[in-house]
């Protein structure tokens, strides 16, 4: 399979883990099995959004220096059938190489229909380990200038690392504030300026942020999922509009 899909932005904030979790929860209800993996090494999230934190025995790092079998690295969300949890390390000193955590993806891959890896932000080691065995690319970005230029420097790195196949995310898109704020004149400056196609506006939704602090559960009947169940869509090649609020 293809759809190794990494998330990323150059500034920190910008709502990768929120993207890779509600992502993850709208392509699990149109029956996918997915595998999450969390790459922020020593500053690992996704086990508190998905409800697991207290489960974690095992992270990506023991399973490659053999502490466990990589299916016991592997943890199963409790609410959402067939979606799945690869933990980073706890420990920054822990982080793997490319060329180890590929091999650690290539040898899941074809268990799962996407594998969604959730890249600490910047363009350092860990966003270089976390592209290593991607097929596409999420950049995600907010409407604002340091925002968008941190996205155009991941594009460029992606780029110099064979990971063509990007499409941008601008997430908590607040209509009234983009317009007060007049950074850019319209949505399509911001496109010009991140030089990436769009796939998804996600809107600014007080939904999604307390979601992402109390877990996962509940997600599936908010509405902000809509705009990631297009996404899920147009990933998997349907061509369904983009919803614009
Ligand atoms: N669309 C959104 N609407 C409201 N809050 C959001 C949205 N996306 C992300 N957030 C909030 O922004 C903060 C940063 O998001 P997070 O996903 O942790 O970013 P990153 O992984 O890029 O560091 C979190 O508090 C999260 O709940
Ligand atoms: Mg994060």
């Amino acid at each position: 399979m293809d759809n190794v899909i990494v998330v990323a932005s150059g500034k920190g904030g910008t709502g990768k883990s929120t993207v890779c979790i509600c992502l993850s929860v709208a392509l699990v209800k149109k029956g996918k099995k997915v595998l999450l993996i969390d790459c922020d090494c020593g500053m690992r999230g996704l086990d508190i959004m998905l409800d697991v934190e207290q489960d974690i025995l095992f992270d990506a790092s023991d399973a490659v220096c053999g502490n466990c079998s990589f299916g016991e690295a592997i943890y199963k969300s409790p609410h959402n059938p067939n979606l799945y949890l690869m933990a980073a390390p706890f420990d920054a000193e822990n982080e793997l190489s490319p060329s180890v955590f590929r091999q650690l993806v290539d040898s899941v891959r074809n268990n799962f229909d996407y594998i969604i890896i959730d890249s600490p932000a910047g363009i350092g080691s860990g966003f270089v380990t976390a592209s290593a065995p991607a097929d596409k690319a999420l950049i995600v970005t907010n409407a604002e200038p340091t925002s968008v230029r941190g996205g155009l420097k991941v594009r460029r790195k992606l780029e110099a690392l064979g990971v063509e196949n990007q499409r941008l995310v601008i997430n908590r898109f607040d209509r009234k504030m983009f317009r007060k704020l007049r950074f850019y004149e319209d949505l399509d400056a911001v496109i010009d300026a991140a030089q990436t196609q769009l796939i998804a506006l996600v809107p600014f939704s007080y939904d999604i942020s307390v979601i992402m602090q109390r877990g996962a559960a509940g997600l599936e009947d908010s509405a902000a999922l809509q705009v990631f169940d297009r996404l899920a869509d147009r990933l998997d090649g349907r061509r369904v509009p983009l919803l614009i609020h």
